[in-house]
């Protein structure tokens, strides 16, 4: 199944570039930036998958706006992949929020991957940042497992 990673990294860290290189490695997928998310590219892949780490309690909203710029993608599948300083919870519903605009345009959406990801934001910083070490090997695995189980 031909994919396409649209992905961006806003942090210093580069976390989620991280995990978007291990799922392209399994996926024998391209990586592109929302920028370069043009349809004409993502027109072209059977499979979409859309991750960035987590600004403000939601993922990169460039993210959504290429997803809505896109015509009706009806009959490819999409996934959604990020990290994030703090576990998602209840009341942060970025992931499902994403996916809702993956649904309107037509898209499967068919997972998502998540992991801790070094958070050095703001106050966090004074204390050597949160979620440190992370991504780490464990979380690279997962999402290698996670890839291969797409198929
Ligand atoms: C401006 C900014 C806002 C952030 N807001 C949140 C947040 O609301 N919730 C959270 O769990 N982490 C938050 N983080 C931490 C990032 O999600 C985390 O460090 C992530 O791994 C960054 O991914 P990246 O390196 O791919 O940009 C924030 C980080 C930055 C820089």
């Amino acid at each position: 199944m031909k994919t396409v990673l649209v992905t961006s990294s806003k942090s210093p860290h580069a976390n989620t570039r991280r995990i978007a290189t291990a799922l392209g490695e399994v996926l024998d997928a391209r990586v592109v930036s929302p920028e370069d998310a043009t349809p004409d590219v993502l027109m072209e892949a059977d499979r979409v998958g859309f991750g960035s780490g987590v600004y403000w309690m939601s993922y990169d909203k460039r993210l959504a706006e290429c997803i809505r710029s896109l015509p009706d993608m009806s009959g490819r599948d999409a996934f959604t992949f990020g990290t994030s300083g703090l576990p998602e919870t209840p009341f942060r519903r970025y992931t499902r929020r994403l996916a809702s605009v993956l649904e309107h345009q037509g898209f499967r959406v068919v997972g998502s991957f998540n992991c801790r990801g070094l958070d050095t934001w703001g106050p966090f910083k004074l204390l050597g940042g949160v979620s440190k070490g992370h991504p780490d090997d464990n979380d690279i695995a997962a999402a290698r497992t996670f890839a291969a189980a797409l198929g």
